[in-house]
């Protein structure tokens, strides 16, 4: 094996002489002929010397030597200067002469170099001018193909091969772009192109049909071609095919091998790949020639990580010390960045973490954990795999300061992670067959749990095992309901609510979005309990009653969740199951029947769902929000079962952040409007997709109850406040004490200015939307992140003013009219002077009457008691169910001490914790009816302790604030 390494080095020679600077000076060559003067410009080009290269250009135009080879070049060259203007310039030219407006390549090379500034309306022009020419070929289509897929248009790049099969026939290149996007050879290229090909999309039904295709149609044999098919046959899980693909290729190459390993490795197929090794090195004997099948970088990337699948480079094996000789003498891992094979690692902020996540990085948690109903605890240990740093191969996020270079975060050899409340009774560093106890410390002020781990080798990933239990009475991720407080008062229930920062108290983490983690769990509760988390149930173990799960795409500790108590399942469809309790499964049945339409809708929006399956679970009444994005199980409040479908926008929300929030993630609080104002954004986009009638006016009706919600939080704060401001500060803040709508609606006001006064197009919109998905899917982002994105995507959009709509309190800077019929009814009715008639109320549907009370509520010129009164005695407005509706009609009726409904309103407290909803009419009470606080506070003493923690914690504050 060693002859590898003197292989290796050759690979490497062509590559370093072709980015060495030997000097050259084009002056002294006084009359190169056409060729050579291109290939001077050339050599300009490659050794980024362009400012000489476009001097060298201009001669030749004023000379009048200008050739098809040396405009080629220098369209190159404007592209890799960044210098657009150069470009149009040269378009210019191109354009007014007769012999190269129509000339396909010439041509060619500008489509080419409008994709690469992403300036796709541009080529878009050229490409309809040469299309009819007949000298057209398969290469200009192949050109737009991987512009659009550099752009990350998925859609466009198959709506032009359409275009294509009606005038010239696709080529193996064709194929292989739309397979796995590798057709763009250079190293720097093809992360772009490939993220957007079936393989990464792991879009089956396409990928498949190409196969199809390709049997009956073409050189079959075509190598990158037949990889490509390796590849996306991995991607998506049918191993076999690979295989056989694989075997049936009289042509392999060592990118062969590799595609196959590849594939192995992402079906977690370890030995198969070390076999496959064995093989290629007997394969090996039998080749002559430059190609042949010797292992390379990637064979040995492929071969460590299946060492390290197998837990084999933990064991001072041979294999081991070869492949560990070769991991360092090739440097793998920085080539592996350099391919974009892997993410750096980023380092970046959150003042919500006092966790060392700067320095490790939790790749996998496992839990073992029991379930006692009581003791109210969880009790049993966690596993930490951990990924050291090294701060140097880290890219940093735009929160690091670069004046402040200490990175923060980072306390060398001390682990610390976040722990609230906590009895932790011991921690373990954990190797294959030995366990070492290891000192820790215990800070419950600062709620962490520091370990020491200054004397061991810390230069790859390491476990600790904790075991550990949750506290009885201190835990807030849990709270544990009594036989007596569920739907149908059988048996108890515990469910979890980790976001924002509740995590800690459930397990020992890096309670931070910025980090994610898989996990995998086993849990045991009492019969017949049943468990539920935010991953892909595994096995049940019916003897004990254990239940295991997986979660396997990473994802932050705020979407760690569990429930346990006495639950039934319908099915929606082949991958969405509603959970509930008994009594309340035939209501859900039918108030969520359209789920499936609703995911299908979102994909066809955002791109494929990406986690297997969608279920979700309908909690008692005290949950704290409306919903949870819990992946794989989404947690639901059961105020959203009206009886009549009106309230699904909440479960279209959640089904949102499939995408934006827990595929693309803000990498702390402080850029929360990333998770919730992409996703209310998106919710009401969905919502017009869905809708039958009049797509427009729905999504329109639906932003502008988001409009009225903003302007209430706002009024609610203050128009001064910081928490108005769309991005805001958390140092020593608990991001619960800052919730409110601002984030979300200021958020989804924002992405509607810019999809609608600077792109001024829905469509184009869209397509960023799904490029921004692609670009930071599985990935953690801040507000500068998204805005360098938002320009490199329309370098040409208008101006912004950022600073105004992120950082400043208050409405948003643009006010939007979002005005409709159904919007303009309401309006009306809520100017006139006399209260409204049960006539015009009744006129209205659901989502109406909530918005007309929300303009009620929000009105300049107060809304008297009288007018109440009279609006109750016309209507009864008790009659509503519906709580969008009641507790909108409550805080009015508190506003103006309106006392019929009192009791209602005290057992509407009683029963629903959903924070959405009484956290506005506790503050009411605070503020208009002060004389009802000391019924308040007894009523709040005596049912704190059967509240959610989250919700008691607010309320208190609320009470006890001095406003
Ligand atoms: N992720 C949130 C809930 C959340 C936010 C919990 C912050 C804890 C901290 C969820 O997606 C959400 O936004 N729920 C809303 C739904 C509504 C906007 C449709 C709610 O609870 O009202
Ligand atoms: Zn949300």
């Amino acid at each position: 094996m060693i002859n590898f390494l003197s292989t290796r080095s050759g690979f490497l020679r062509p590559l370093i002489s072709k980015y060495s600077t030997k000097a050259i000076n084009p002056s002294k060559r006084q009359y190169p002929s056409k060729d050579s003067s291109n290939e001077v410009l050339r050599r300009l080009n490659y050794l980024d010397n362009y400012e000489r290269a476009f001097q060298f250009f201009d001669n030749l135009v004023k000379q009048n030597r200008v050739t098809v080879a040396s405009l080629l070049t220098i369209l190159e060259t404007c592209t890799r200067s960044g210098q657009i203007q150069r470009g149009r310039q040269v378009e210019q030219m191109v354009n007014q002469s007769s012999q190269w407006k129509y000339h396909v390549r010439v041509q060619t090379a500008l489509i080419n170099m409008f994709m690469k500034f992403h300036m796709i309306d541009q080529a878009e022009q050229i490409f309809e001018r040469i299309r009819q020419l007949p000298s057209c070929d398969t290469i200009v289509y192949n050109s737009m193909l991987v512009g659009y897929l550099r752009n990350q248009h998925v859609e466009k790049c198959f709506a032009c091969v359409e275009k294509m099969r009606s005038r010239v026939r696709p080529d193996n290149v064709t194929y292989t772009l739309l397979l796995n996007g590798k057709f763009v050879q250079l190293l720097s290229e093809i992360r772009t192109t490939e993220f957007l090909a079936c393989t990464f999309l792991r879009d089956k039904q396409r990928g498949k049909a190409i196969h199809q295709e390709l049997s009956s149609n073409l050189d079959s044999q075509h190598v990158h071609l037949q990889n490509a098919l390796i590849d996306f046959y991995g991607k998506i899980n049918e191993i076999t095919v690979a295989e056989n693909i694989f075997h049936e290729m009289t042509l392999r190459e060592t990118s062969t091998y590799n595609s196959l390993m590849k594939a192995y490795l992402i079906n977690r197929m370890a030995v198969k790949v070390l076999e496959l090794f064995e093989q290629m090195k007997e394969d090996n004997l039998d080749t002559v020639g430059p190609i042949g099948f010797r292992p390379d970088l990637i064979t040995f990337m492929a071969v460590c990580d299946a060492c390290e699948q197998l837990g084999l480079l933990n064991s001072p094996d041979k294999t081991q010390q070869l492949v560990l000789t070769l991991y360092f003498v090739f440097q793998i891992d920085t080539y592996q960045y350099s391919m974009g094979e892997i993410e750096r690692p980023r380092l970046f902020y959150d003042p919500n973490s006092l966790s060392s996540f700067n320095r490790f990085r939790i790749v996998h948690t496992h839990f073992d954990l029991t379930v006692n109903f009581d003791s109210h605890v969880l009790d049993g240990f966690v596993q930490l795999d951990i990924q050291p740093l090294d701060n140097q191969s880290c890219d940093r996020s735009s929160s690091i300061t670069t004046e402040n270079h200490e990175i923060p975060n980072n306390h060398g050899n001390i682990l610390v992670l976040d722990s609230r409340h906590l009895d932790i009774k011991q921690v373990m560093l954990k190797s294959d067959s030995t366990e070492k106890v290891l000192p820790f410390q215990i800070d419950i002020e600062r709620e962490s749990l520091v370990i020491e781990l200054n004397d061991l080798q810390l230069d790859s990933n390491f476990s600790i095992k904790i075991a550990y239990a949750t506290s009885s009475t201190k835990c807030t991720a849990l709270q544990w309901l009594t036989k007596e407080q569920t739907a149908d008062k059988q048996y108890p229930y515990m469910f979890s609510q980790c976001q924002a920062i509740h995590a800690r108290s459930l397990y020992p983490c890096q309670d931070t979005p910025g980090v994610k983690s898989t996990y995998s769990a086993k849990i045991t509760c009492p019969k017949p309990l049943t468990v539920l988390m935010s991953g892909l149930q595994s096995k049940h173990d019916e003897a004990t009653n254990t239940f295991y799960f997986e979660q396997k795409q990473p994802i932050a500790s705020y979407l760690i969740a569990i429930a346990v108590g006495n639950l039934v399942s319908h099915d929606l469809s082949s991958r969405i199951r509603v959970w509930t309790e008994p009594s309340m499964i035939k209501q859900c049945q039918y108030e969520f029947e359209e789920s499936e339409r609703f995911l299908t809708a979102a994909e066809e929006l955002l791109g494929k769902y990406q986690w297997q399956r969608y279920d979700f679970l309908v909690l008692p009444p005290s949950f704290p929000y409306g919903g949870m994005e819990n992946p794989c199980m989404n947690f639901l409040t059961p105020t959203l079962l009206a009886g009549d479908r009106s309230l699904i926008s909440t479960i279209v929300h959640e089904m949102t952040h499939s995408w934006t929030g827990n595929l693309v993630t803000n990498e702390n609080w402080e850029h929360f409007w990333l998770n919730e104002g992409f996703t209310s954004f998106i919710e009401a986009k969905i919502l017009g997709n869905l809708s039958k009638s009049n797509g427009k006016e729905t999504r329109r009706f639906h932003a502008a109850q988001q409009w009225q919600e903003l302007k209430s939080a706002v009024t609610t704060w203050g128009d001064e406040h910081p928490y108005t401001c769309l991005v805001y500060r958390l140092h020593n803040v608990d991001p619960d004490d800052a919730y409110s709508s601002v984030q979300y609606y200021k958020g989804a006001a924002l992405l509607w200015h810019l999809e609608q006064n600077i792109v001024s197009s829905e469509s184009k919109f869209d397509e960023f939307l799904r490029s921004y998905i692609i670009k930071f899917g599985g990935k953690i982002l801040n507000t500068d992140d998204f805005i360098a994105y938002f320009q490199s995507y329309f370098p040409q959009a208008p101006p912004v003013d950022w600073q105004s709509w992120l950082y400043t309190p208050g409405m948003p800077p643009v006010t939007h009219d979002f005005s409709t019929q159904l919007e303009e009814q309401c309006r009306r009715l809520a100017a006139q002077q006399t209260s409204i008639t049960k006539d015009q109320l009744d006129a209205l549907n659901a989502k109406q009457v909530a918005y007309l009370l929300n303009l009620l509520l929000n009105k300049q010129s107060a809304i008297t008691y009288d007018y109440v009164k009279q609006m109750d005695v016309d209507c009864d407005m008790s009659k509503y169910s519906n709580c969008e509706i009641r507790f909108r009609w409550y805080q009015l009726c508190i506003r103006v001490k309106y006392e019929k409904p009192l009791d209602d309103i005290f057992k509407f407290l009683e029963i629903i914790g959903r924070m959405k909803f009484v956290k506005p009419l506790y503050s009411e009470f605070k503020v208009s009816w002060t004389e009802m606080i000391p019924r308040v506070r007894i009523f709040f003493d005596e049912h704190k302790q059967f509240m959610n923690p989250i919700t008691a914690k607010q309320i208190e504050a609320r009470l006890n604030a001095n406003n």
